[in-house]
């Protein structure tokens, strides 16, 4: 296994009781402080493959490492050292007001009162949240909740950190604030793993983009050969056409 892996996906595939195949034969290395995009239609397994390498599902066959590790063999490291923003924002709410669900993170990690602070302030100026530290987290908005997974996810400080759909539900501000987020991220050299269908949002910033078709990898590759060998069935939009006319603005 290469030494620069944070994770190793191997042969993994993941068929539902049901009897449906979310994913199959997915080989991936994923490289320590790169950023990759996993982009890919609706239902074409993102969440799911997300969800695998974070022990947060089982998978039908195949194998995954991390940091070298097979993964049920590291779950305790996994949890303290890869973030994760859910796509379902809500599902990510654990305090009561912003303030106590950014420090749930890094209190669970044992870390002084005074630097837990000092997370939490940094995280609700990075993301957007000023102002709103004693709000109710479960009244933000949609775009505001996920800006509050993002601020959790900074509070930890943790080497990976996994985006799923993060630009989902927010305002140019908003995906600007996330943007610089990740930028700052990549240039502290952590891993960033970004899962969208988003392209024209986040593509610039991606070292590799990986398109996922019903389940398998159809392209892996530098972004812009990538792009190049997507085809129509695959669901995902080309991210360079260009607007310089109002009649083209429309994805038909
Ligand atoms: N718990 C489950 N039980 C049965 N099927 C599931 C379950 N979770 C996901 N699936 C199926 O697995 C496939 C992949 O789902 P997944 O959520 O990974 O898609 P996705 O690429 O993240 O899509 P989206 O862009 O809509 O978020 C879909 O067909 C979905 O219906
Ligand atoms: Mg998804």
């Amino acid at each position: 296994m290469p030494a620069n892996s944070v994770f190793s996906i191997r042969q993994v595939s993941k068929i539902f009781p049901a009897g449906h195949t979310a994913l199959c034969g997915i080989d991936l290395e994923i490289e320590t402080g790169k950023t990759l995009v996993i982009t890919g239609a609706n239902g074409s397994g993102k969440t799911v493959l997300m969800k695998i390498i974070t022990a947060l599902m089982d998978f039908s066959s195949g194998e995954v490492f991390f940091e070298g590790k097979p993964l049920k063999q590291t779950i305790k490291h996994l949890r303290r050292s890869a973030g994760l923003v859910f796509q379902d924002a809500d599902a990510q709410i654990i305090g009561e007001t912003v303030a106590e669900d950014i420090a749930f993170g890094p209190k669970n990690l044992k870390l002084p009162k005074n630097i837990v602070e000092e997370r939490v302030l940094a995280a609700i100026k990075d993301s957007g949240l000023e102002g709103k530290d004693t709000f109710p987290s479960r009244n933000l908005s949609g775009g505001e909740k996920r800006r509050l997974a993002v601020a959790g996810i900074l509070a930890m400080g943790c080497e990976t950190i996994i985006m799923d759909e993060p630009f989902a539900n927010l305002d140019w501000d908003g995906v600007q604030s996330v943007l610089q987020i990740i930028l700052r991220l990549k240039q502290d050299g952590k891993t960033v793993i970004i899962l969208t269908h988003e392209l024209e949002k986040v593509l610039a910033f991606a070292d590799r983009l990986v398109t996922l078709f019903c389940g398998r990898i159809v392209c892996d590759g530098a972004p812009e050969d990538a792009l190049n060998s997507l085809k129509p069935e695959y669901g995902v939009r080309d991210p360079r056409c260009s607007y310089l006319n109002v009649k083209d603005c429309s994805w038909l």
